[in-house]
């Protein structure tokens, strides 16, 4: 018989509910965002945010299920993201989640919000072999991460300030063109000259893995204010086009390193900032210039959904690995961590 997983991820500012069949098809994966709401406030509230998926959840759940032709009955556990994130939204799910699985008596599986986005690249490609090197990068993290089979991972890089889409959202802010940033500064970019603005690029100490966005968002922001002060009318979409650059230069160069470092062959992108355009196709050059294969999942699969947190999941279930009602939320969650 067909496991028919379900899966909620309410760690932010999305509620999304999944179905996942045998841990490859999707059956449905509802995304409900709340984008208009929090785009007044130029960024996520959280107190907004926790409220809204409670008026939410229940409507994607029901959608899910009708999309996906099923019922509560037929499934065989359900999953939910647990941390890390904002803890007001994840209790949401939690909750959900908790009660569905009590109500129907089927297994809770616990996930990591970061391991959803590296497992997006499972959805794509079920039999990725190890070891793998995945460049997480979304809103709240910048990691580079190698992983040696199902649920070990080794965090080899990570940012030691800003994640690069927290830059991309700031650097949006300062050019006034809006909330969420990353979309908007990309498909900005695409009119501009990517080497009309010289900015700085972090590579911290010589063979550091670490990354460091800081300064040049800081940077951006100094150079538009000096504009400002003078008068001048700068070119947004170059100053847009040079940013995005900086950002990808250094993502790329550190990842194509790391993997010659840990031997990887296999190099796996995942994360909002991985719908990025221009980060896509510089790590596919990068990796085809090097003999390496890489997998990215659609921009759909990138930014936050259900689907990814259901497939993370039903590797847990084939596990055994299932999470007591007393799951929490866990909103500093560590990769590899399981607080349950
Ligand atoms: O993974 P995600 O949906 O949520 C978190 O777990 O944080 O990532 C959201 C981040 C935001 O900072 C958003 O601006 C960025 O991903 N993002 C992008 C693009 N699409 C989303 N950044 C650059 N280019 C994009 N196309
Ligand atoms: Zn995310």
């Amino acid at each position: 018989m067909a496991r028919l997983i379900l899966a909620l991820e309410t760690s932010c500012d999305e509620t999304s509910a999944a179905i996942l069949q045998d841990g490859t098809e999707i059956l449905s994966n509802i995304i409900s965002s709340q984008i208009d709401v929090h785009k007044k406030f130029g960024g996520v509230v959280p107190e907004v945010a926790s409220r809204k998926h409670l008026e939410l959840i229940n409507g994607v759940i029901k959608e899910a299920l009708e999309q996906a032709g099923t019922d509560f009955s037929r499934l065989s556990a359900v999953a939910v993201t647990y941390g890390p994130g904002l803890v007001g939204a994840l209790l949401v799910g939690v909750a959900a989640a908790k009660a569905i699985a009590y109500a129907k008596d089927i297994p809770l599986l616990g996930v990591n919000h970061l391991e959803g986005h590296l497992y997006a690249n499972f959805l794509v490609e079920p039999g990725l072999e190890f070891p793998l090197l995945c460049l997480v990068v979304s809103g709240g993290h910048t990691d580079l991460v190698v992983m040696s089979g199902h649920g070990s991972y080794q965090v080899v890089g990570r940012t030691r300030d800003d994640a690069a889409g927290e830059a991309f959202d700031k650097v949006a802010r300062t050019l006034e063109l809006g909330y969420p940033g990353g979309p908007l500064i990309d498909r900005l970019a695409t009119q501009g000259d990517e080497d009309a603005v010289v900015l700085p690029r972090a590579y911290l100490e010589k063979g550091s893995l670490d990354f460091s966005f800081s300064g040049l968002k800081s940077a951006v922001i100094n150079y538009r204010h000096r504009s400002l002060q003078r008068g001048e009318e700068i070119d947004r979409a170059d100053l847009a086009a040079s940013f995005q650059r900086a950002v990808v230069d250094v993502l790329v160069d550190k990842t194509l390193e790391a993997a010659v470092r840990f031997d990887v062959q296999t190099v796996l992108l995942a994360g909002g900032v991985a719908a990025n355009r221009r980060l896509r196709d510089a790590l596919a050059l990068g990796c085809s210039n090097r003999g390496l294969r890489l997998v990215i999942p659609p921009p759909v699969l990138c930014t936050d959904n259900a689907a990814m947190i259901a497939c993370a999941s039903y590797y847990k279930f084939l596990r055994g690995d299932f999470a007591p009602l007393t799951l929490n939320a866990v909103p500093g969650l560590k990769l590899g961590e399981e607080k349950y």
